[in-house]
């Protein structure tokens, strides 16, 4: 039996693909409007016509006849393309950034972010989130400040930087999810005697245009510079299925500080295992996957972001997916091909991909398998009803 999902709620379409499949991707009514021709204005009036489309723009008014496709597009027409950053340029310039810009106050961090060649120049890897590779060399501080955009962090190697989130210094760790949500201070330091490099992710262009961005400055230096193995946060909140009585209630974010590589690793190969064994628990066959989820709602881990890892036995695909929302994709381990729409990209380690809206995609992992962390902007077309999912294989 085959379900799709649509705002939301599952239904039966057995028999139904092709009429389902032309209602989602708007193939219908694209036909329709190709079809309409509106009949111009005779002789007589066109002069008068002109005239008051000339008083309209006078007037800042535009008529919605003359522009409703661009307004109201059958399925969505993002500006956003998708698109391959490997990893090995990025490193590089980060590394050169490294030897001729200093970081600390003014610049803040130094971040070079991924412009989606789509979005008319903007550092935005999509509509709604900023991707950006932090650079840090050894010795170096990036001092305190916060802002209401939410931001994470991935590490795809190396260790020795410590971030302090509101005081509480958090380890960072190849394969570790690092939070740092919403208006809490937060600064970083390498104590380390190798740079480190790491992925930032945030929904600072949702932010910007949303306008509801804030920004303030917190101390130059480092609140606490103390490297504990483990953060005050975990120690407190990462335990599995376990948590303190004494913060009762749900909490807009996640507390936990570090989701640390060796859960994530392990309840991977917990799914694979039990598939081998024959029981349920993976995603789809050959593909485990988890969801960092917020210990006092199970929900997202922030409101604006989603974060997830995945992994492909060799060979595997995912099936193919149309999702409202952007995705992007690093590859953790191994090597992947990424389907987007019609292109196909082929990401090796570090390397970025982005899967824009409604945009076909699904992932091939190679001959030796392949581990990918994903974040998206899900959540946020989830809170306002606007999420749609579908597959032509079925959800
Ligand atoms: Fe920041």
């Amino acid at each position: 039996m085959k379900t799709i999902e649509l705002r939301g709620k599952r239904g039966n379409v057995d028999n139904l693909d092709a009429e389902v499949k032309t209602e989602l991707l708007g193939e219908d009514h694209k036909a329709v409007r190709e079809s309409c021709v509106v009949p111009g204005p005779i002789p007589e009036e066109a002069e008068e016509l002109e005239q008051i489309y000339q008083e309209m723009e006078n007037l800042n008014i535009k008529p919605l006849w003359t522009q409703i496709d661009g307004l109201m597009p059958s399925t969505p027409e993002p500006k956003a393309v998708s698109h391959h950053w490997k990893w090995e340029e990025l490193y590089r310039l980060a590394k050169k950034s490294g030897t001729l810009v200093p970081v600390g106050r003014g610049g803040e961090r130094r971040a070079i972010g991924l412009a989606n060649p789509g979005l008319d120049g903007n550092t935005y890897i999509s509509p709604t989130l900023w991707c950006a590779i932090q650079y840090l060399q050894p010795g170096e501080n990036a001092p305190e400040h916060r802002h209401s955009q939410n931001a994470f962090r991935f590490v795809l190697e190396g260790e020795g930087v410590w971030t302090v989130v509101n005081g509480d210094p958090v380890p960072m760790r190849r394969g570790d999810f690092l939070l740092t949500a919403g208006w809490n201070f937060h600064g970083h330091h390498n104590i380390a005697t190798e740079p480190m490099a790491w992925l930032d992710g945030l929904d600072i262009p949702f932010a910007h245009q949303m306008d509801s961005g804030f920004f303030e400055f917190g101390s130059e230096e480092l609140t606490d510079q103390s490297t504990p193995e483990k953060s005050r946060s975990e120690q407190l909140w990462a335990h599995p299925g376990l948590r303190p009585l004494a913060f009762p209630g749900p909490m807009s974010s996640s507390p936990i500080g570090r989701y640390a590589w060796e859960h994530t690793d392990s309840a991977l190969n917990a799914q694979l295992e039990l598939e081998d064994a024959g029981y349920p628990g993976v995603y789809e066959p050959g593909h485990a996957a988890i969801r960092f989820s917020n210990p006092t709602t199970g929900g997202d881990v922030m409101s604006t972001i989603r974060a997830e890892f995945h992994r492909l036995r060799a060979n595997v695909s995912t099936k193919p997916l149309y999702e409202v929302g952007n995705r992007v994709f690093q590859v953790f381990e191994g090597q992947a091909t990424v389907q987007v729409g019609e292109q196909t990209f082929k990401a090796t380690k570090g390397d970025i991909v982005n899967v824009p809206s409604w945009q076909q995609w699904h992932i091939e992992a190679g001959n030796e398998g392949v581990d990918l962390f994903c974040f998206s902007d899900h959540p946020i077309f989830e809170a306002l009803h606007l999420n749609r999912t579908f597959s032509p294989k079925g959800i």
